[in-house]
């Protein structure tokens, strides 16, 4: 089958990667892809964003299948148009895709359907927004409506704080229109676990838990960035709170979608938080995390693509769907300065008997040199019989690739280990 893979990062790549695998695909063209992920699949030059552009290619190129990982195609409603044409997908429409497209509408769907959340109101006035901070709890959390690259939350730790984030997002619009209306939230407290899960709507499988470290330095210190590197599973995630959050979380949202007549089809994402009153939801995503994904594909032991058909045809019950009982660890090695300015264009270096490289933010040269091109640049993962191991190992392999400028965390997984002593 040709199959077509929209985006262009680490989770793509792992994507590329694992679908690779199945004896039923037999092209991938990336759109846009990059310099690593040419190794792996055809990359088209057309933006994950470039939706006319990307319907006409598949159209052209006779794509049987298309995966759309990115959340703007899918809020801008790609898979639709998609579909129109008679296209197969995994991913979601635009009208489930808004579970991840207005946190507005999410915080309101758990309200309605009694799923576990932080307190929360919806602003759509500054004045109104303002007047509710004077008297709230502090830290309390902003949160722009729509998306905003991963950083339209703020966690005010004082009124001034709050304040100042309010007006940024609502008068000085730095998230553009996605700050139209604000969710101002209840802060919570509790270790984080992120669930994907496969569904059609009507089953719904979850994938091997994990945690995403998404500080930039160590010890959880420095600025948020779009994930500095994960493990799998994640040890907070016992066998009780799994059941837990199946019968109180992820089974009543995809029932409260379908009883909103938006049936998300694709992959969910759950981004929890084990609080002391329990589990509640932080975020939903409309698709696979980045770099959640570059830990839990690695360890699902089926035909990915396999389950991707099952989906998109609504059998899901029938797939076979098996993780490993190992563990995986993913670094994100990153260019310095990420997630400010940093510098691009330096050769990277990956030897041979390192296995497992998703590659993010790099392109290649006309000389055909994998270069530096972006704030993360790739990640490292190794699977290992224990997390003890799989971090071990992935260290090793990261200290093998270079490039100039280079960093990454050191401590990827230690909060994980702790988890587990206790
Ligand atoms: P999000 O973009 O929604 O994933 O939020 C980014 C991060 O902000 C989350 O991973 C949490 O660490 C933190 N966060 C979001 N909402 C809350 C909340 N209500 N209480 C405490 N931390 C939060
Ligand atoms: N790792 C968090 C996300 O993909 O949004």
């Amino acid at each position: 089958m040709r199959v077509m893979v929209v985006g262009g990062g680490g989770r793509e790549h792992a994507i590329i990667k694992k679908i690779k695998q199945s004896p039923k695909v037999t092209e991938i063209f990336a759109l846009p892809g990059n310099g690593g992920i040419a190794a792996d699949a055809t990359c088209v030059d057309i933006g994950a964003k470039d939706l006319d552009n990307i319907v006409k290619f598949a159209k052209e190129n006779s794509i049987e299948f298309a995966i759309v990982a990115p959340d703007d195609p899918l809020v801008m409603g790609l898979v639709d148009l998609l579909k129109a044409e008679g296209i197969p997908c995994f991913g979601p429409t635009a009208d489930a895709a808004i579970i991840e497209g207005s946190k507005a509408f999410s915080k309101d769907l758990m309200k309605a359907y009694g799923i576990p959340t932080a307190e929360y109101e919806t602003f759509e006035d500054l004045e109104e927004a303002l007047a509710y901070l004077e008297n709230c709890k502090i830290p309390v959390v902003i949160k722009a409506d729509g998306l905003a690259l991963g950083k339209g939350v703020i966690i005010a730790e004082t009124k001034e704080q709050a304040q100042k984030a309010v007006r940024d997002m609502m008068e000085d619009k730095v998230f553009g229109d996605s700050g139209n209306v604000v969710v101002i939230e209840e802060f919570l407290t509790g270790p984080e676990v992120s669930v994907l899960s496969f569904t059609d709507g009507k089953t719904l499988i979850p994938m091997v838990s994990s945690m995403d470290h998404k500080r930039a330095l160590d010890g959880d210190k420095g600025l948020n960035t779009g994930g500095m590197g994960t493990i799998a599973p994640n040890p907070y995630y016992t066998k009780e709170i799994a059941i837990q959050c199946e019968e109180e979380i992820f089974l009543p949202t995809m029932i409260a979608m379908n009883k909103e007549h938006r049936s998300f089809s694709g992959c969910l994402y759950f981004g929890l938080m084990l609080t002391p009153d329990g589990p509640k939801v932080i975020e939903y995503n409309c698709r696979f995390g980045d770099p959640e994904t570059q830990v839990v594909l690695p360890l699902l032991d089926s035909d990915l693509f396999e389950i991707m058909e099952h989906v998109a045809n609504g059998t899901l019950a029938d797939a076979e769907v098996n993780f490993a009982d190992d563990a995986a660890c993913c670094v994100v090695m990153a260019s310095e300065g990420y997630p400010q300015s940093y510098e691009k264009g330096y050769e990277i270096t990956i030897p041979e008997d390192v296995d497992t490289v998703y590659v993010a933010g790099a392109k290649l040269s006309e000389d055909g040199k994998l270069l530096t091109n972006g704030g993360r640049v790739l990640g490292v993962t190794e699977r290992g019989a224990t997390l003890e191991e799989a971090i071990e190992k992935a260290y090793k392999s990261v200290e093998k690739v270079s490039f100039d400028n280079a960093f990454y965390r050191k401590d990827i997984g230690q909060r994980a280990l702790k988890a587990k002593e206790n």
